[in-house]
C-alpha cells in the first residue's frame, strides 16, 4: 500500500510535526508500505520532499505543490508541480505520482490537528490516520474539549473563555471573573499546541498582558485555575472494528528545576531542556490511580468521538482525582515523544504502532 506522509504545516508547531516526521519515515515499515512524503511549508504551500528522514526541514523556496480542485474525481488530491503538468494523487486509478491508499497526516496545530485538512481528505474520499472531522476540531479547541468532557461527567481546570469580541467589550468583566479562579493562573491560547502562547500568571497585575499575549496566537483564550497535581498523560488507540480503545501504561512528566526545566511543562522544557525532563512509563502510582486515569482517558476518547490515536493529558492531585489538562488527537510522535514511548513499555515497538494506525485507517 501506498501511504502519503503529510507534515510541517502552518502551525506554531510546524517544528515539531517535522520531528514526528522523521521518526515516522525512519520507523514505517518499507517492506509493506510505499511511501511518498509531502511537506507542507510554514507559509503554507504544499511541497513533493525527498525519502530523507534527515533532511525535512521545509523552505518555501522548495518546488511547489499546488492543490487544485480541477477537474477532480472522488479520491484525487490533484496536485500541480512547480507550475508544470499537473499531476493527480488517486485513490483509484493510476497516474503520474500513483495510487494512494492512506494518507497520514502528521500535523499539529491548527491547519492539521483540526479538522481542516481531515474534512479535505474527506471530501477527496482517501483514508486518513487519526481522528475525523469534529474530533479533531473540538480537541483543538481547549474550551470546546471543556464543553464535551463535561458533559460526560470528566472534570478538567475551573476557568474563564475571553472570547474574541467580549475582550474589546468588557475586559474589566473578563478580569473581574478571573478573580475567582485560583491562583497561579494558566492563560491558554484556546487553539495551539506545545504550551505556545501560554504564561503563567502569579500575580492580578499580570494577568492583562498574560491575555493579550495569548491572543497574539489565537483571539479566544481561556483562563484557567492552576491545578496542583502530578502530569500523567495517557495514550490511547483506537480499537479495531467495533473493539473498545485500548489504553497503554501511563507515563509522568518528571521535571528537574536544576537542570533547566521550566516554571511549567513549556516549549522550551518540552523541546529544548532534554536533561530537565524525564518520561517515567510506568507511572509510578498506586492500582486505583492507574485504572482511574486508564479508565478515564478511555471515555474521553469516546467523548469526543476519537478515532485512531489521542494522548490524554491529565494532573493527578494529591487527594487522588484525575483532572484532564487537555488531550491531544495527534500527539507529538517522535521516537522521544511520550505517546509512541508510552506504547513501546506497553508492548508495541514505534514500527508497529505506525503498522497498527495505518491498517486502522484501512480497515
Ligand atoms: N502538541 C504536541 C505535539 C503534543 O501534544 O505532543
Ligand atoms: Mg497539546
Amino acid at each position: 500500500p501506498r501511504v502519503a506522509v503529510v507534515f510541517g504545516g502552518r502551525s506554531g508547531e510546524h517544528t515539531i510535526s517535522c520531528a514526528t516526521a522523521a521518526g515516522v519515515l525512519s520507523a514505517i515499515d518499507r517492506q509493506r508500505y510505499e511511501v511518498l512524503p509531502v511537506g507542507i511549508t510554514p507559509s503554507g504551500k504544499w511541497v513533493l520532499v525527498d525519502d530523507d528522514p534527515s533532511a525535512l526541514e521545509l523552505r518555501d523556496d522548495a518546488p511547489p505543490v499546488e492543490i487544485t480542485a480541477d477537474g477532480l474525481g472522488r479520491g484525487e488530491l490533484a496536485m500541480r508541480l512547480g507550475g508544470g503538468a499537473p499531476v493527480a494523487l488517486t485513490a483509484e486509478g493510476p497516474s503520474v505520482l500513483g495510487e494512494i491508499d492512506v494518507v497520514l497526516p502528521l500535523l499539529h496545530g491548527p491547519y492539521g490537528e483540526d479538522g481542516t485538512i481531515q474534512g479535505l481528505l474527506e471530501m477527496l474520499g482517501l483514508p486518513y490516520v487519526g481522528c475525523g472531522v469534529l474530533a479533531s476540531a473540538a480537541g483543538m479547541d481547549k474550551q470546546v474539549t471543556k464543553v464535551l468532557l463535561a458533559d460526560a461527567g470528566i472534570p478538567t481546570a475551573p476557568h474563564v473563555v475571553v472570547g474574541p469580541h467580549a475582550w474589546r467589550r468588557e475586559s474589566e468583566a473578563i478580569l473581574e471573573a478571573c478573580q475567582s479562579l485560583d491562583y497561579p493562573l494558566f492563560v491558554k491560547p484556546a487553539r495551539a499546541g506545545s504550551s505556545l502562547g501560554i504564561t503563567k500568571v502569579d500575580r492580578p497585575e499580570d494577568l492583562r498582558a498574560a491575555i493579550e499575549a495569548a491572543r497574539e496566537v489565537d483571539p479566544k483564550v481561556l483562563v484557567e485555575s492552576g491545578i496542583t497535581g502530578r502530569e500523567i498523560e495517557v495514550a490511547v488507540l483506537g480499537g479495531r472494528g467495533d473493539e473498545p480503545p485500548r489504553v497503554a501504561e501511563p507515563g509522568e512528566i518528571v521535571m528537574d528545576a536544576s537542570q533547566g526545566a521550566g516554571e511549567f511543562y513549556d516549549y522550551e522544557t518540552k523541546y529544548l531542556a532534554h536533561d530537565a525532563v524525564a518520561m517515567v512509563c510506568p507511572a509510578r502510582i498506586s492500582p486505583a490511580e492507574r485504572e482511574l486515569l486508564m479508565e478515564t482517558a478511555a471515555r474521553a476518547f469516546e467523548a469526543l468521538g476519537a478515532e485512531g490515536l489521542t494522548r490524554v493529558d491529565f494532573f493527578l492531585t494529591p487527594q487522588g482525582q484525575a483532572i484532564v489538562n487537555e488531550v491531544n488527537t495527534m500527539p507529538g510522535f517522535t521516537p522521544y515523544s511520550m505517546y509512541p514511548y508510552m506504547w513501546q513499555v506497553s508492548g508495541l515497538s514505534y514500527g508497529e504502532l505506525v503498522t497498527e494506525l495505518i491498517e486502522l485507517a484501512r480497515t
